[in-house]
């Protein structure tokens, strides 16, 4: 089963079904696919593509403010609102991850979504990637290769508990790479993010966070975030901590 969640708060209720159905289920799906397209995932990528050793992400700011307390060579990065939090080192903009900033770096990073949505996919899902439009075909390709996986879990960050059109573009791209190598039961869901994206064919970021980002002068940002391939680049979460496969 391939199957999409279109926002993070929908992976909560899912792991509380299968808590009182199943309790000895520990881990449902063989993997999972986090995506928050605007824009923590793209950031990740992008600030391990430039060599961060790696990035831990946590849900609230006091929990970063500790681990930045404890671990003062960290860099401390995030957002709310869009916006960088008051006495962070960095906002949640890949232009901030550059090879200068964050090579051979950690980074503790807190934002609204994506690093929740990423913290709820560990729970449910025995292995978790992050994906974007910077890394989509080295994503398709590891879930479709020598592995291929059966039970996909693919989770859009969302908004704020509401469905994202651009997270939703990118599953879409994810499963029409995937199911053109392998066949593969999908959720109503995985056909609803599937048909949009075969009509789309190309990135639309006309959603109501692009909208936030461009009235707060992250249009550099969106047209980044946009770019198919990019990278080449897969990026799993482990032990608390995400970093770069190969
Ligand atoms: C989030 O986690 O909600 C986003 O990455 C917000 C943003 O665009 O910075």
């Amino acid at each position: 089963m391939l199957y999409t969640f279109f926002n993070y708060k929908e992976v909560e209720l899912f792991e509380r079904k299968i808590d009182s159905e199943v309790p000895d289920v520990i881990k449902y799906f063989d993997i999972s696919v986090v995506i928050d397209v605007l824009r923590a995932t793209s950031t990740i990528i992008t600030a391990l593509s430039n060599g961060a050793t790696c990035v831990i992400p946590v849900s609230d700011i006091a929990q970063a403010l500790s681990l930045k307390y404890y671990n003062p060579g960290y860099l401390l990065g995030g957002e709310r609102g869009g916006q960088k939090i008051e006495g962070f080192d960095l906002g949640n903009s890949p232009f901030e991850y550059d090879e200068k900033t964050v090579k051979e770096k950690t980074v503790i990073l807190t934002t609204t979504n994506g690093t929740s949505s990423i913290l709820s996919a560990s729970r449910i899902a025995q292995k978790v990637l992050l994906a974007s439009f910077l890394n989509l075909s080295s994503v398709v390709n590891m879930l479709s290769g020598y592995d291929a996986y059966t039970n996909i879990a693919i989770i859009c960050a969302g908004n704020n508990g509401e469905a994202s059109y651009e997270d939703i573009q990118v599953a879409g791209a994810i499963i029409f790479g995937i199911v053109r190598k392998r066949s593969h039961r999908l959720s109503d869901s995985s056909i609803i993010a599937l048909k949009l994206w075969e009509s789309l064919k190309r990135p639309d970021f006309s959603g109501e966070h692009a909208h936030r980002l461009r009235e707060l002068g992250f249009e550099k940002d969106l047209e980044f975030c946009q770019m198919i391939d990019h990278f080449r680049l897969i990026a799993k979460f482990e032990n608390g901590k995400i970093v770069k496969i190969g």
